[in-house]
């Protein structure tokens, strides 16, 4: 038998953006349970929860400050409870996001380190500086900026990897292995099927020596990501934990993951899939730090690199911290619709497990740029400050921080095209809504049979219903340019996946131009059989 997440595709939930019952402008669980419905009839399986636990939202749930109580604003433990329930009514899991490289500095594990109270004295990692005023080592934070907070309290430095709101646990005391066996038993007994674990290949720091080079943001990386010691932590809790639980999820977010250690992951059942960030970094300039310019094929060869050399996949285009995926690599203007087909039938077409997340499936842009000081994304600000520093023009420096800016693909969900999009009854919601046309929600497109989120309906139901696809090898066909070509194989059947990743109409390769076979889905008219239209798509039943 397989396991859910090899045959179901995943669905990313947002809370505080996807939808708010009680009219306070943010999302919460009993929102989330009144569009269970919506979320079966789309045809995903597998639910993912960005953190809802007590939070004082400085990185927005990201920074939790007890992993044992919801967040009010989301509701409560009984809300959670009938979210699991509910959910399982309609077959479908849950899946929670562990965040456990760092807790909140609201967490009482933390308020008691400060104080040196035991057990939690060493529960952080605390050192001396180098001297008065000189942290323990030049580290620098992933949001930029010193990883080290001095605290007078301690005399001492705390390490945070992220902000210094967000202070790293130590991995090296067996006593928070054990608690986070505690929490991840304490929701796996309630029914949760896994877990999405957040930066999870940096929990681990083997040493604390200066890291090399003037990287402003994750310097000292080469002692703490991939280590041996996360290996075999990530080992420990399979073995203390995760194997007692039949069918589950642990997917990885990887920090800049490596093939080797990627791969390692999931030999080892370390991790049943791990998200990469390398596609996410082919349309970025100056080793990440500006907006680049995107080429389809640098993306392809990118995926491709992964598809053959990763035997299972976290596939993504979208998530809370990245850019939607239409305007970034397709077309928001004319081929919106077309262009948001072309990126799902990849999404949905390659080897591994798909996550969809919220609004995706509808093609939803980002919101419109605004005033970066407005912005509620803590990484936004620590980013600003860096910047502030290179020289630009003002226009240039406002178009720059708004890319990084992640509250533009925070904004909430569209369920309908009224003024608060069906998100809300409040007069506004936390976050501004996002560029739209009225057209691309909930309501529109599910009376639409051309419709982004029809279409995402039927590849999903094609998914499910051809082997091929969830448990098929891939074989790409050697094609140039924005041409993505792929045979997606199981036993005898094979499949041939046809996309053209570009506004321009691209001619096929005489070898794909001649093949037959039951054509099983496409989009874009079709001019001639050896042209594939802008953003055009066909699948084929070879055998
Ligand atoms: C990755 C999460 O996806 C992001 O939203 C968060 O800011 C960092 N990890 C820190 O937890």
């Amino acid at each position: 038998m397989q396991p859910l997440w090899k045959t179901g595709a995943v669905y990313q939930i947002y809370p505080r953006s996807f939808c708010d019952s009680n009219g306070d402008g943010v999302g919460d669980i009993p929102g989330i349970i009144s569009k269970l419905d919506y979320l079966a009839d789309l045809g995903v399986k597998i639910l993912w929860l960005s953190p809802i636990y007590k939070s004082p939202n400085f990185d927005m749930g990201y920074d939790i400050a007890d992993y044992y109580q919801i967040n009010e604003e989301y509701g409560t433990m009984e809300d959670f409870d009938s979210l699991l329930l509910e959910a399982k009514k309609r077959g479908l899991k849950i899946v929670m996001d562990l965040v456990v490289n760092h807790t909140s500095d609201q967490h009482p594990w933390f308020q008691k380190a400060l104080k040196g109270e035991e057990p939690y004295h060493d529960y952080y990692i605390f050192r001396k500086g180098k001297k008065k005023d000189v942290p323990p080592n030049n580290w620098t934070s992933m949001f930029t900026g010193p990883a080290w907070e001095y605290v007078p309290e301690r005399d001492e430095w705390y390490l945070h990897l992220y902000d210094k709101a967000q202070p790293d646990l130590n991995w090296h005391n067996p006593k928070v292995l054990e608690e986070v066996e505690n929490i991840i038993r304490f929701y796996m007994d309630k029914g949760v099927y896994g877990f999405r674990c957040d930066v999870i290949n940096q929990i681990y720091k083997e040493t604390l020596e200066d890291g090399k080079g003037i990287a402003p943001s994750g310097r000292g990386s080469e002692h703490y990501l991939m280590k041996e010691g996360n290996h075999q932590i990530l080992r420990k809790l399979y073995d203390d934990v995760f194997s007692h639980y039949e069918d589950h999820l642990v997917v990885g977010e990887t920090i800049n993951v490596d093939i080797p250690n990627g791969q390692r992951f999931l030999a080892n059942n370390e991790l049943d899939m791990f998200f990469s960030f390398a596609h996410m970094n082919v349309d970025k300039a100056l080793g990440g730090l500006l907006p680049g310019k995107f080429k389809p094929e640098k993306l392809k060869d990118v995926l491709y690199q992964y598809q053959k050399e990763i035997p299972w996949n976290a596939l993504y285009f979208e998530n809370h911290d990245q850019p939607r995926s239409v305007p970034r690599f397709g077309d928001e203007g004319k081929y919106r619709d077309a262009s948001a087909k072309a990126l799902a039938t990849i999404l949905l077409t390659l080897k591994g497990t798909p996550f969809i997340y919220q609004g995706q499936e509808l093609g939803m842009l980002n919101a419109p740029d605004k005033d970066p000081s407005t912005s509620l994304d803590c990484c936004a600000h620590s980013i600003g400050k860096l910047i502030a520093k290179i020289p630009m023009t003002k226009k240039m420096r406002f178009k720059v921080l708004n890319s990084f800016d992640r509250d533009r693909c925070r904004a909430p969900m569209s369920f309908d095209g009224s003024e608060n999009r069906g998100f809300t009854n409040a007069d506004k919601p936390w976050l501004p809504h996002a560029k739209d046309d009225g057209k691309h929600n909930v309501l529109e497109e599910t009376k639409d049979p051309n419709s982004v989120l029809n279409f995402y309906k039927k590849l999903l139901k094609l998914r499910q219903n051809h082997d091929e696809f969830t448990l098929g090898e891939f074989e790409p066909c050697p094609t140039k340019g924005a041409l993505f070509a792929y045979r997606r194989y199981h036993g005898m059947s094979s499949v041939l996946v046809l996309v053209n990743l570009s506004d321009k109409p691209v001619k096929l390769p005489d070898y794909l131009s001649k093949i037959g076979g039951a054509l099983l889905l496409s989009e874009g008219d079709i001019v001639d059989r050896g042209t594939l239209p802008p953003y055009g798509v066909r699948i084929h039943q070879l055998s």
